[in-house]
């Protein structure tokens, strides 16, 4: 760990379908990121119709909230985007770049990089996702589709605004939502390139680096107890309130 707090940051995707639920499993997730805060900094990504309660939900409880994508024009006829622009007066964060959105959505490394530059331009901090699939680990090729994403991914942005508002999270394709966690030295070492690229790309001085992929709580500590790992970046456990908080709390005493 790099970093004083781990940031545990979830993934909520596509869920849940009813608001009162997500409210409530906000409200949840609350009450020990609360008695945690001081050693874990958690952040929360709804889908955006629950955006506005969520924020309700999480007023004055020191816990961030962020959007899972955004369009990089502001305003004009793009009919069903959100903007960066707007999302900054709502949420902290948002996420850029997220497999499932290169898989099923045609994101591209320069779409990534159009939507990671207009979210630092509007002040709102960014978790940017990278990471082979199956086929490219099969290859031996993971290092170099990782350090190819980055390149194109933080093409131009500004190195001050990378230092202090954006996060890459590294996602093995293969791992996410799968029950096949990456191996933590297979993490680590990645995450350290993740790292070396950052730095040497943007020229920011330094980064924070996540670990997404079939995280839960019982696995959740042999990630953020790794040399180049800053936190993780959680999807279907971030849903059960309880398994979500037993990771903050197992978060919590890794970092005592
Ligand atoms: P998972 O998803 O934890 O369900 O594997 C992680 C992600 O997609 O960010």
């Amino acid at each position: 760990m790099t970093s004083q707090r781990s940031f545990l940051a979830a993934n909520w995707k596509l869920n849940p379908v009813r608001m009162g639920e997500a409210v409530d499993l906000a409200r949840a997730i609350a009450k020990t990121a609360r008695a945690c805060a001081e050693r874990v900094e958690v952040a929360l990504f709804p889908p955006f119709p629950w955006l506005p309660s969520v924020a309700r939900a999480l007023d004055a409880t020191g816990i961030d909230l962020g959007a899972q994508d955004c369009y990089w024009e502001r305003t004009g006829a793009f009919t069903g985007e959100v903007s960066a622009a707007m999302l900054s007066d709502l949420c902290e964060w948002v996420i850029v770049g997220h497999s499932e959105r290169r898989q099923h959505f045609c994101e591209t490394d320069e779409t990534v990089n159009r939507k990671a530059a207009a979210a630092l331009a509007a002040g709102i901090k960014v978790v940017l996702c990278v990471g082979e699939n199956a086929e490219q680990l099969d290859a031996g090729r993971t290092e170099a589709v990782v350090e190819e994403q980055l390149r194109a991914a933080l093409r131009g942005l500004d190195p001050k605004l990378v230092a202090s508002s954006l996060v890459v999270a590294y996602e093995p394709v293969w791992a996410i939502g799968t029950g096949r966690n990456a191996e933590p030295a297979h993490a680590g070492r990645t995450m350290g390139l993740v790292r070396t690229v950052v730095t040497r790309e943007s020229g920011a001085e330094s980064v924070r680096v996540l670990y997404g992929g079939s995280v839960k709580a019982d696995n959740v500590t042999s990630y953020v107890e790794l040399a180049d790992c800053d936190g993780c970046l959680v999807g279907g456990a971030s849903l059960n309130a309880e398994e979500f908080s037993a990771m903050i709390e197992a978060v919590a005493e890794a970092g005592e």
